[in-house]
C-alpha cells in the first residue's frame, strides 16, 4: 500500500428504498452519488441534519447494507470483488459503532461472550486461555474494571456500554472504526470521557476513524476532515479548521450557526473538571 492510497474510499455510493411495484410508499433516495477517502491514522467526520443519509452511508460502508451504485474499497480492494474469505478477512478490520450502547450489545450475552465470539469467530483465535488474556487486555485498553467479564451490558452506564462495544470492534482486529453518533445518547460529562478514549485509542493503534455526529462541537473536537450531507448528497467538504473558520455552503453556516459552541480554550477533549 503506498503511502498515498486511502485505506477506506468509497466511490458514488447510491441507496434508494421503496417505491417498488410491490411498495406504496415513494422511492426514497437516501444517499446519491458520495464519494469519500480517509487516510490511515485521520478521522473523517460526517455531519448533516436527521435524515440527511449518514447512517446509510456508514451501513454500506462496513457492508451492512449494499449499495445500489457505487463501490466501497478498503486499501484499494473493491469489497463486493472479492471472494467470500477475502471479504471476511478484510471486512472484519472496519467494524461498525452504534449511537445506542446497550441496544447494541446483546442482553443476555456476558461481556465474556460477547468479546469471546468475535475473539473466536472473526479474529480465529482459537486457544480458550488466549482469548481470556485477549479479553483482559481489551478491557484495560477502554477503562473497564476487570470485573466486568462476568457481568451483563444492562448492568453498565451508557457510557461503559459503549466501552464495551468499542472492545468489541478492537476484538475483531478492526484497523477502521465507524462510529456513528458514538456519544450522542451519552450525558455530556461522559462524552468527553469517550472521547477522550477514542482520542487515545486512536493514537496507540493507529486507528482510522469515520465519525457521524450531527453535533458540531463533537465534530470540531475530532475530525482531521470534514464531510457535509445533506439530502443524501456532499454538499461541502475539506480540512475541519478551514471549513469550521469558512463554510462555503448556506447549508454548513447554519449548521453551524445552530450548534452550541466550545468555550474557548476548552472542548470536549480537555478532561472534564468533574465527574458526573
Ligand atoms: N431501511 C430504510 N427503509 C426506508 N427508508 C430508510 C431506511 N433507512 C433510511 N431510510 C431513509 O433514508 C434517509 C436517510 O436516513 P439515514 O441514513 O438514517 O439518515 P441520518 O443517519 O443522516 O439521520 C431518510 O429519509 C430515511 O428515512
Ligand atoms: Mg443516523
Amino acid at each position: 500500500m503506498s503511502a498515498e492510497q486511502p485505506i477506506l474510499a468509497a466511490q458514488n455510493l447510491t441507496r434508494r428504498y421503496g417505491g417498488g411495484i410491490l411498495s406504496r410508499a415513494p422511492a426514497v433516495t437516501a444517499v446519491d452519488g458520495v464519494s469519500l477517502a480517509v487516510r490511515a491514522g485521520q478521522t473523517l467526520a460526517i455531519v448533516g441534519e436527521s435524515g440527511s443519509g449518514k447512517s446509510t452511508v456508514a451501513r454500506m460502508l462496513v457492508g451492512l447494507e449494499r449499495p445500489d451504485l457505487g463501490s466501497v474499497t478498503i486499501d484499494g480492494r473493491d469489497m463486493a470483488a472479492l471472494g467470500y474469505h477475502a471479504r471476511r478477512q478484510l471486512g472484519r478490520t472496519i467494524q461498525y459503532v452504534f449511537q445506542d450502547p446497550i441496544a447494541s450489545l446483546n442482553p443476555r450475552h456476558s461481556v465474556a461472550r460477547i468479546l469471546d465470539g468475535t475473539l473466536r469467530r472473526l479474529a480465529g483465535v482459537a486457544p480458550a486461555a488466549a482469548r481470556r488474556d485477549a479479553m483482559e487486555a481489551l478491557l484495560a485498553l477502554v477503562g473497564l474494571p476487570g470485573d466486568s467479564l462476568e457481568r451483563y451490558p444492562h448492568e453498565f452506564s451508557g457510557g461503559q456500554a459503549q466501552r464495551i462495544a468499542i472492545a468489541r470492534a478492537l476484538a475483531a482486529q478492526a484497523r477502521i472504526l465507524v462510529l456513528d453518533e458514538p456519544v450522542s445518547a451519552l450525558d455530556v460529562s461522559v462524552q468527553a470521557q469517550v472521547l477522550l478514549l477514542l482520542d487515545r485509542l486512536r493514537t496507540q493503534l493507529g486507528l482510522t476513524y469515520v465519525f457521524i455526529s450531527h453535533d458540531l462541537a463533537v465534530i470540531e473536537a475530532v475530525a482531521d476532515t470534514v464531510l457535509v450531507m445533506q439530502a443524501g448528497r456532499v454538499v461541502e467538504e475539506g480540512p475541519a479548521a478551514a471549513l469550521f473558520a469558512r463554510p462555503k455552503t448556506g447549508y454548513t453556516r447554519q449548521l453551524l450557526d445552530s450548534a452550541p459552541r466550545m468555550e474557548p480554550g476548552g472542548g470536549w477533549l480537555a478532561p472534564p473538571a468533574r465527574h458526573a
